[in-house]
């Protein structure tokens, strides 16, 4: 072929374990429903930055140094942030990818997430502990977006690889992992039930 791929956008999706999720996805549910309950200043935080929702992103956005499941989760996603970067030929020099903010987000119907990226940050992602039927994925759009100027738009039938937006589904027990830099958004949720995620950042350190 004359023509090859260079400079793509990896994105990683893989079950955070082998087995035991459901229990694991239960557990973590219950906690994050106790946050929220207990936390005044993220409710506060949350109507005014995340209509609908409750996330603990300006309140407690270091959940795995509050709370020990949450530093047992972290333990359990740095092996998949060691492969994504590794996959990614990161030269870390001698530094290591820690996680710097962990927070829990609550989308009930009708919650989004507008887009946006990760400042600061290296590796960015998301674990899914609640996903009913029907709510929203995760949408990644082409970073070159803002540079595309008088470039014509895609045919219907476009291959993966040229597309311009790309939406992960949420499944519970999968962690999706991106480089920080990558705008992403949650579109509205559409269904009656609660969306749980637990969203982390990882920076050298
Ligand atoms: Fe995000």
């Amino acid at each position: 072929m004359p023509i090859r791929a260079w400079f793509p956008t990896f994105l990683y999706c893989e079950p955070l374990l082998k087995s035991g999720l459901r229990r694991l996805n239960d557990e973590l549910a219950a906690e994050c429903h106790q946050v929220r309950d207990y936390d005044e200043a993220g409710r506060a935080w949350s109507a005014k930055n995340y209509p609908g929702g409750y996330t603990s992103y300006g309140s407690m956005a270091q959940m795995q140094h509050f709370s020990s499941s949450f530093a047992d989760l972290e333990k359990k996603i740095v092996r998949h942030v060691k492969a994504f970067a590794r996959a990614l030929d990161m030269d870390l020099r001698g530094k290591a990818l820690q996680m710097t903010d962990c927070w829990i987000n609550i989308m009930p119907e009708q919650a989004a997430h507008s887009l946006h990226l990760h400042p600061l940050s290296v590796i960015s992602g998301t674990y899914y502990v609640r996903t009913p039927n029907g709510c929203p994925g995760l949408k990644f759009e082409d970073p070159r977006l803002g540079s595309l100027m008088a470039a014509p738009p895609k045919v219907a039938n476009v291959r993966d690889e040229n597309r311009t937006y790309v939406t992960y589904p949420a499944e519970a027990g999968n962690v999706i992992l991106f480089e920080s830099w990558l705008r992403h958004e949650v579109p509205a949720n559409r269904v009656a039930e609660e969306r749980i995620s637990i969203s982390f950042n990882y920076a050298l350190a």
